[in-house]
């Protein structure tokens, strides 16, 4: 079966990346799931703002922005889903071409530009998934701005009000390069203002789960730690770090890397590093962190946890790997922590701050 799943990610390769992409969402949401479910090892189970994870290793947002094959993706062994990120109203995103392999680089480049159904359609979507009992796992529901917005504030407002019944954690998307004047909001007054809304949105809700805020990889120094006060300031549950970069090192080599958007992937693995490095030192690990840029292996995975990620994601090596790296990252997380004598992941994370 390890095999026929090579060969499908294989053969999703040779198709054009947006194509490949819509495929796989429809067989996960046409139940093609290959491989039967195995649970991760015990010793992955982790519990992060109450919420129990079975692993800590999650699907990004960004690969089912509708909610529409969740059940697919709890099967093939996901610790936690990132669904979204969602807009207010239905938008269609730049135009095509707007995702690039660079295979050479083990990266990606997009600027799909929150191509989304909507909040009306992503509600129903999870609804019914849960109604029938298909959320095996915790949800994240990640929420944006509509481009022709002319609130961004409003925008988030109208996303917490709608997703909060459904999620298990919500993310506010602040960090997307490619919706222009969105980055804005990870700073100074813009972002204590949007919290400030958000915390009033939360305390008239009648569930109001945790908060986390996706930062980008730019942000470093006063901004960053300017950042970081005003997460804790507004009792925000965590920080996402990081999204896809504009920055296009030297080192890339495919064809593709001038093309516009935002870079993941291999290229962005010491970025986020270091970023993840920064805000533990900031928030003396006192605010959990999900780790997400370049895990292409259980030894990113645990490398990210030891510089102080609680739970880690993945996008672009789930991409190039298929669903065998969510096994590979679970057993060799699983043999880490066995061989450093950590009983669980929770002992693991920071131990190298
Ligand atoms: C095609 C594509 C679409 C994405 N869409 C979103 C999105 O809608 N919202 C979001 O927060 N991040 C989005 N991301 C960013 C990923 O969630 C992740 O933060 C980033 O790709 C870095 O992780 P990686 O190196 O494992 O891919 C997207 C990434 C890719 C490659």
């Amino acid at each position: 079966m390890a095999l026929l799943t090579d060969i499908g990610t294989l053969a999703l390769r040779a198709l054009p990346p947006e194509m490949s992409h819509s495929v796989a969402l429809n067989l996960l949401r046409n139940g093609f799931v290959p491989g039967a479910y195995v649970p991760p090892p015990p010793s992955l189970y982790v519990q992060i703002c109450r919420i129990k994870f079975p692993s800590p290793l999650g699907l990004a947002a960004g690969f089912d922005k509708d909610a529409v094959a969740l059940a697919g993706l709890y099967q093939l062994g996901f610790g936690f889903v990132e669904a979204g990120t969602v807009t207010p109203r239905p938008q269609a995103g730049n135009p095509r071409p707007r995702l690039f392999r660079l295979a050479a680089d083990g990266a990606l480049i997009n600027s799909m530009g929150f191509n989304s159904g909507g909040l009306d359609t992503f509600a129903r979507n999870v609804a019914h998934a849960r109604e029938s009992s298909l959320i095996t796992g915790p949800l994240g529901v990640n929420i944006g701005a509509n481009r022709d917005t002319e609130d961004f504030i409003a925008d988030y407002v109208a996303g917490l009000e709608r997703v909060a019944p459904l999620a298990d954690y919500v993310t506010l998307n602040l960090s997307s390069p490619n919706t222009p004047g969105l980055r804005s909001l990870q700073e100074g007054e813009a972002l204590r203002c949007l919290l400030g809304r958000m915390a009033e949105t939360a305390a008239v809700l009648e569930k109001s789960p945790p908060l986390f805020i996706k930062l980008a990889p730019e942000l470093s120094g006063a901004a960053l730690a300017k950042c970081v006060a005003a997460a804790r300031e507004f009792d925000v549950a965590g920080l996402i770090l990081c999204n896809t970069t504009t920055a296009r090192p030297a080192t890339l080599r495919a064809p593709a890397r001038s093309e516009q958007g935002g870079l993941s992937g291999a290229p962005l693995r010491e970025p986020a590093l270091a970023m993840m490095r920064e805000i533990h030192n900031l928030t003396e690990g006192r605010l959990p962190l999900i780790g997400v840029g370049g895990i292409a292996s259980a030894e990113d995975a645990y490398v990210r946890i030891r510089t102080g990620a609680s739970l880690v994601q993945v996008y672009t090596g789930f991409i190039y790997h298929g669903p065998r790296l969510i096994s590979d990252i679970h057993s060799g997380l699983a043999a880490r922590l066995k061989a450093d004598g950590f009983a669980n992941i929770a002992d693991a994370v920071g131990a190298d701050a």
